[in-house]
């Protein structure tokens, strides 16, 4: 099984080389992609030095700041390209412990073609997050699942492998989701796929250094985007049941 680790980044430039150390020690065997969109901070030069003198690290350089969707769907197209069989996904900032990746991974050996790494089943858990962001995270998942009526309980989770034939699966041509709501256009596209998803319990750690790129812009994206699907989805669902009627 190849497997490519795809780490998006916009100035990340002290906590790069720590999660990509620990995942180097934890899944030796990992090719790592780092999709950086070139970070005020030098965050891509940095990860070309890395990839100089490691034949596992790759860069993929985009001109500017264009979402975290944007950048895994490069990412997943350049791995796509050269052939890797599990594509996974990560943040940079260690909030996902390399640690725990063989967990997504042998859900993948086990069968599932898109495992979760989820703070919301039992046995998940998030560490350091301040009450508000908790509240956030939380909130936005019950009113996704109300909304799309979908079952899985981390539907905004970032911790996520794919097998190539999932992602294959889902038209990634199609999709138009930028920012942070591609994970929620992802997981459900995989759930109406008729895909095998597991959620795995992870423990979801606050990064240390640096911050969040999320904001009110990409709150407000996501939330409109989700009601817009669920509603299209229930106004197909009528329409379907209102032609069978009359037939
Ligand atoms: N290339 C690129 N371009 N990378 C980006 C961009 C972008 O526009 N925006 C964010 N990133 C990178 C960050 O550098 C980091 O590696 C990762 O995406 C996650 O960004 P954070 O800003 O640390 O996200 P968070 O901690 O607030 O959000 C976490 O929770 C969300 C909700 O559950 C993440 O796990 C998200 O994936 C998750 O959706
Ligand atoms: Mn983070």
């Amino acid at each position: 099984m190849r497997v490519l680790t795809i780490i998006p980044t916009y100035n990340e430039k002290e906590n790069l080389p720590r999660v990509v150390e620990r995942l180097r020690a934890a899944v030796p065997d990992c090719d790592i992609l780092v999709v950086d969109d070139n970070s005020p901070d030098g965050t891509g030069k940095l990860a070309d030095d890395m990839a100089a003198s490691d034949s596992q690290i790759h860069v993929l350089h985009r001109t500017t700041k264009d979402g975290l969707g944007g950048a895994y769907l490069a990412g997943f197209d350049w791995g796509l390209a050269e052939g890797y069989d599990v594509l996974v996904e990560m943040d940079a900032d260690c909030s996902h412990q390399p640690e725990q990746l063989p967990l997504l991974l042998r859900a993948i050996e086990n069968g599932a073609d898109l495992a979760i790494g989820s703070r919301y089943v039992p046995g998940g858990k998030t560490k350091n997050w301040p009450a508000h962001r908790l509240l956030l995270s939380r909130g936005a998942n019950l009113y996704t699942r109300l909304i799309l009526g979908t079952t899985i309980k981390d539907i905004t989770a970032g911790y996520r492998a794919y097998t190539r034939e999932a992602l294959q699966r889902l038209n990634l041509d199609g999709i138009d989701s930028k920012g942070y709501v591609f994970q929620v256009d992802l997981a459900w596209r995989s759930e109406k796929a008729g895909l095998k998803i597991e959620e795995v319990p992870i423990t979801f750690i606050e990064r240390e250094i640096g911050s969040s790129k999320m904001d009110g812009n990409i709150i407000f994206d996501s939330m409109s985007k989700v009601t817009r699907w669920g509603l299209s989805s229930r106004f197909e669902g009528a329409k379907s049941k209102i032609s069978n009627l009359r037939k």
